[in-house]
């Protein structure tokens, strides 16, 4: 039995954080049994805010995938794709960019947003906005059913879900009012896939305010010590003076307690408490959500200390292979269907 394929994945950035575990990670660890999942670093992405820096790259690659290994995700039964190392990826991304309109991919709200979160103004790169279709790539091309992300790849998803349509539609002939999920029945190589949102769309950093993030340095990273985890606890800003004062039981710290802690009655009371302003202090609550954090990420900490940098690039080598596999074959899938049926060919 062929279980329905998962397909996700990161820009290799920086380290990982909690918010990054809400937002998708704990779907990907969870749902390792029963879906072929393929977790991709994507690596030539970086490059398209970051050509300059290579090894920086490099280093991040490594990074993201440690954090993988170490927050559960297990390379028996899961397979790790660097991106760079599937050509199949680069073909597609250049056939799905004839099935999409140039307009269409600038009007993309996440893409958008970047653009001006970063300041670029008209000084992008060319492959900048070109990622999205190579996004939508990523997913074809392991023809994945099912994409774990955080709220804000949303409007990735469904541009691969129209290029997906669009190619069943134009080369495999499926006809355009056929149910999303009916295209690979009626006929079309590519599933229309479906994204997986995590339980908190969005988690405030330790600023309170801002949504968390490493550039921004409010953040609680899976790599931190029980010390760090604390100290950056401590540093949270709710706002609020005394004891006695009204809290707000929804402020960050809040979101943190529901997020993280075991017991959930126990938030309920608290938050309670908080609101009346009945003596309770910020202090005693945070040490409380630290020690909630403490306990996710400590058997992380354990299983990132058996990973050399030497067993993590062994292990990315083996993967490509696996993933090539899959890659190779719906590449030829789709080429076929565009009558680029010159020559097969096989990856050694
Ligand atoms: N754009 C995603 C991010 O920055 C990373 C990514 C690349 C991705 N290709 C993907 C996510 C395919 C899901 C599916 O987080």
């Amino acid at each position: 039995v062929t279980r329905p394929r998962i397909l996700t994945g990161d820009t290799p950035t920086g380290r990982l954080h909690i918010g990054h575990w809400v937002g998708s990670l704990e779907n990907r660890v969870r749902l390792q049994d029963s879906y072929d999942c393929y977790f991709l670093l994507a690596n030539v992405h970086a490059f398209t805010t970051r050509a300059e820096q290579p090894g920086d790259i490099r280093r991040d690659t490594i990074e993201i995938a440690r954090d993988w290994l170490a927050a559960g995700i297990d390379p028996e039964r899961s397979t790790l794709v660097v991106q760079s190392e599937i050509p199949a990826i680069a073909e597609l991304t250049w056939f799905f960019a004839m099935l999409i309109p140039y307009t269409r991919v600038m009007r993309n709200p996440t893409l958008k947003a970047e653009l001006a979160a970063k300041d670029l103004g008209d000084h992008y790169s060319f492959g900048f906005p070109l990622y999205t279709v190579g996004q939508c790539a990523d997913i074809l091309a392991f023809r994945a059913q099912l994409v774990p992300v955080g709220d804000d790849q949303s409007a990735h998803i469904e541009m691969c879900r129209e290029v997906a349509r669009r190619f069943d539609h134009v080369y495999c002939g499926v006809p355009p009012t056929t149910l999303d999920d009916d295209y690979e029945k009626a006929g079309g190589i590519f599933p229309i896939p479906k994204a997986l949102l995590g339980r908190v769309a969005r988690l405030p950093g330790i600023d309170g305010v801002q949504k968390m993030s490493k550039s921004l340095d409010n953040a609680i990273f899976l790599s931190d010590t029980t010390e760090q985890i604390l100290a950056r606890m401590k540093r949270l800003h709710t706002g609020r003076q005394a004891m006695t004062d009204p809290g707000d039981p929804n402020n960050a710290l809040f979101q943190y307690a529901r997020a993280f802690m075991a017991d959930q009655e126990r938030v309920s009371e608290l938050a309670d408490r908080y609101a009346r302003g009945d003596n309770i202090g910020d202090a005693s609550i945070k040490a409380e959500v630290a020690a909630a954090i403490d306990a996710l990420v400590a058997p992380m900490r354990e299983r990132r200390a058996s990973y050399t940098e030497a067993r993590i690039v062994e292990i990315l080598r083996e993967h490509a292979r696996r993933a090539n596999t899959v890659a190779e074959e719906t590449l030829a899938m789709a080429k076929e269907a565009m009558h680029l049926d010159f020559g097969r060919r096989t990856l050694a």
